[in-house]
């Protein structure tokens, strides 16, 4: 219940997120969001979704933070050190090959989080192609939804530990240093456009050779993802590339993608027939001029009849033949010149079969009358069959204007009906043996079936559960990177309180007088050396003792009630001279004083003691 209300709360913030700052979350998938979210709560104190979208409402400023903890820019230069081998390797050699020698080559990197990717891709293009070629045809385009990211990107500037990954040669051509930081080399870096572009809403980069896009469509649910990469389908030219991240999988659910090479998840666009642009090319043919259009029309329609695989006559209703196709002028030894003739005088009128009742009968009732299986012997001998139709043509559900009769030649049906009649029998046998086979195969089908689909559902789990971690791995990352500055922090506040430590205690040290401080218990807590001195007692020994209980050669019992009024704070320092014995049995009259112990409140919280040896 619980999960419900919490499910349809972040969706409510998810919603006021895009009403309110135009910026969809509802593409991302919930597990990540709702990690990430929590981890503003928590930084927060705040209980639940509903009160931090109310703080949402009330703090602008919290949008910003929120937006920095949703997406995560952790990259590092040539990620998955393999797959950009094969890049470098493979793709490229096959990408150059396709193209001509100074053609552009446009490549983008989308969620480019902080360059790194881009700039490994100028790198690996520079390696194969040259420097001054790279200069003069590539294009780099990186994007990214998060504009402080790209701000960074655009600098191009990492510390020596963010280069860690760059081959020490490279890092060495391609990146200058100033101060501690390495700057990309300025030449090359003009290649590389970068760019605010949010990759679920605004329009792609197009006419692509090189799409890579890693570590950002997992971020994606299932009907996201599918729609990005319909817009990179539309992005890449035919042969351009695809190359994704080590932990995405889910092309599985789609066909425009074919894989290249699977393991470092790079893809090729499927071919398929693109219909429009076929009838934008036939739109663009012919049409010259009227004539030759409505000539052409005509040829086109004695070619169409001619191909008619079935002999067909028309003939009007004045008893003339009109048309007499090609298979009909071959088969009936009609000619050009029977066109016009009567039809009664050809003898295709009466054999095979006699024509002019069925002519009748079909003008007559208005539809297609026919016989089956008509036999005509052939040259050799060889009787043929044919199934006659007789069809009116009625204008417009006017009167007939004539017939069109058909004869389709079913010879071979006929045949093979005979064939298959003796094969029937055989078959019925082989039926029943392949019966029992059948039943077989089908129990080891549907238990193959079901082996298989719970194979993909192990797979969908497993894939689902690799992108997840790679996702909880990088938001480690993203922890483990503040927590190592915090860290840096402490470290600093340490030395710094040690080194007031130590200034404080040489201070106590050196006084000429017997330093005691004691806390509002009269515990002790701290002892200077001549305190030692004078009572022969080490810190050690006394440190958390209660200062009227310690035996040595003061009347501590004579300070109880000065001690007690500093540590009230109603009292200011008391001046006393005490008989006291020094730790060699030296007799001698002691001068004491104590004063409250005041903390920057102003409110005593001990008592300090100054004793002397003289007086
Ligand atoms: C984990 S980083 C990946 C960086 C780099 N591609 C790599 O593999 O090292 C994911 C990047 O995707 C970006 N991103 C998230 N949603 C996006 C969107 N809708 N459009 C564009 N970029 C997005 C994030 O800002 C982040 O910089």
């Amino acid at each position: 219940m619980k999960d419900v209300e919490d499910g349809r709360a972040l969706e409510a913030l998810l919603e006021h997120l895009r009403g309110s700052r135009g910026f969809d979350f509802t593409g991302y998938k919930r597990s990540s969001l709702a990690r990430r979210v929590s981890k503003r709560l928590q930084m927060l104190n705040l209980q639940g979704y509903g009160d931090y979208l109310e703080y949402l409402e009330t703090r602008p400023g919290e949008f910003t933070n929120l937006f920095n903890t949703i997406l995560i820019n952790v990259s590092s230069f040539f990620r998955d050190s393999a797959a950009w081998e094969y890049l470098r390797a493979e793709i490229l050699p096959e990408l150059l090959a396709a193209k001509a020698e100074a053609e552009p080559i446009r490549v983008w990197s989308a969620g480019c989080a902080g360059g790194q990717e881009a700039y490994s891709l100028a790198m690996t293009l520079a390696e194969v192609l040259g420097a001054d070629a790279f200069c003069q045809r590539v294009k780099i385009y990186a994007t990214d939804i998060d504009e402080d990211a790209v701000t960074q990107a655009r600098q191009g500037s990492y510390s020596a530990q963010d280069l860690e990954p760059v081959p020490p040669d490279l890092r060495d051509r391609y990146f200058e240093r100033a101060a501690a930081r390495h700057v990309f080399r300025k030449e090359l870096r003009q290649a590389i456009i970068f760019g605010n572009l949010n990759l679920v809403q605004d329009a792609p980069i197009s006419r692509l050779d090189l799409l890579v896009c890693r570590n950002t469509l997992m971020y994606f649910n299932l009907e996201t993802q599918r729609q990005v990469l319909a817009r990179f389908h539309f992005a890449l030219n035919d042969a351009g590339f695809l190359f994704l991240g080590r932990a995405e999988m889910l092309l599985m659910h789609t066909s425009v993608f074919t894989p290249v090479n699977l393991k470092h998840r790079v893809f090729v666009k499927t071919a398929k027939i693109d219909l429009r642009d076929r009838l934008m090319i036939l739109a663009q043919t012919g049409d010259h001029e009227a004539g030759n259009r409505v000539s052409r029309e005509v040829r086109l329609r004695e070619l169409a009849v001619d191909g008619i695989p079935v002999a067909q006559v028309v003939v009007d209703t004045s008893d003339a033949i009109v048309l007499a196709n090609e298979q009909a002028r071959v088969r009936f030894g009609l000619s050009a010149a029977d066109v016009g003739r009567p039809f009664r005088e050809v003898e295709l009128c009466y054999r095979p079969v006699e024509l002019r009742p069925l002519i009748e009968q079909a003008v007559a009732e208005r539809r297609p009358v026919g016989m089956a299986n008509v036999e005509r012997p052939g040259p050799n001998a060889q009787a043929r069959y044919y199934d006659v139709q007789v069809a009116p043509l009625l204008d417009d559900g006017g009167p007939a204007l004539g017939v069109a009769i058909t004869f389709t030649d079913v010879s071979r049906y006929a045949q093979l009906h005979e064939e298959l009649e003796r094969s029937n029998a055989e078959l019925e046998t082989a039926y029943e043996e392949l019966q029992s086979t059948n039943e077989e195969l089908q129990t080891t089908n549907e238990e193959l079936q079901s082996t298989v689909e719970e194979l993909e559902t192990t797979n969908e789990e497993l894939q689902s559960s690799n992108e997840e971690m790679e996702t909880m791995n990088e938001e480690l990352q993203s922890t483990n990177q503040e927590l190592q500055t915090t860290n840096d922090q402490l470290h600093g506040r340490t030395d710094e309180l040690n080194r007031a430590n130590v200034f404080l205690e040489s201070i106590v040290a050196s006084m000429q007088s017997g330093v005691v401080v004691l806390d509002a218990n009269l515990a002790v807590q701290i002892w200077n050396r001549k305190a030692e001195d004078l009572w022969g007692l080490r810190a050690d020994e006394v440190r958390g003792q209660n200062f009227l209980n310690l035996d040595i050669g003061l009347p501590v019992e004579q300070l109880r009630t000065p001690l007690r009024e500093c540590v009230a704070g109603n009292s200011g320092p008391h001046e006393l001279r005490l008989e006291a014995r020094n730790r060699r049995g030296k007799a001698f009259r002691c001068p004491v004083v104590c004063f409250p112990l005041a903390a920057p409140d102003n409110q005593p919280h001990g008592v300090i003691l100054l004793m002397e040896e003289g007086g």
